[in-house]
């Protein structure tokens, strides 16, 4: 009880950009979990500027290769793409 309630006053909540995804439901929200939470934790899509999402986006098809995942095909980036900049940091 204590710890909690240091926690709440030291704000030791989740950070934004590590903030749950509220969304488990959605069929885009389960797509994007079945691809991006293979090496880590899902990254919140508001961790980073739609501008920038389509580099990293790219990035994390250069460390699949490295790794033996397969590469995501061109709907598949974009769905995922549309799902991440419809919700980033603005
Ligand atoms: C094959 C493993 C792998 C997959 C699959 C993968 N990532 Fe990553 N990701 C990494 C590695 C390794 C790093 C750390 C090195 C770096 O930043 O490039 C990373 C780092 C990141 C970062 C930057 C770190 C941060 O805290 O902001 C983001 C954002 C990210 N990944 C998003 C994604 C998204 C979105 C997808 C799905 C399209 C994805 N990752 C799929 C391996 C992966």
């Amino acid at each position: 009880m204590l710890v909690q309630f240091i926690c709440l006053l030291a704000g030791c909540m989740v950070r934004p950009g590590y903030a749950p995804v509220n969304e488990e439901n959605s069929e885009e929200f389960k797509f994007y979990q079945s691809k991006c939470a293979l090496c880590h934790g899902l990254p919140h899509p508001r961790r980073h500027y739609a501008e920038d999402w389509p580099f990293i986006v790219e990035l994390m098809q250069s460390h699949s290769e490295e790794r033996g995942f397969p590469r995501l095909d061109n709907d598949e980036k974009q769905r995922i793409l549309d799902y991440l900049q419809s919700r980033a940091r603005d």
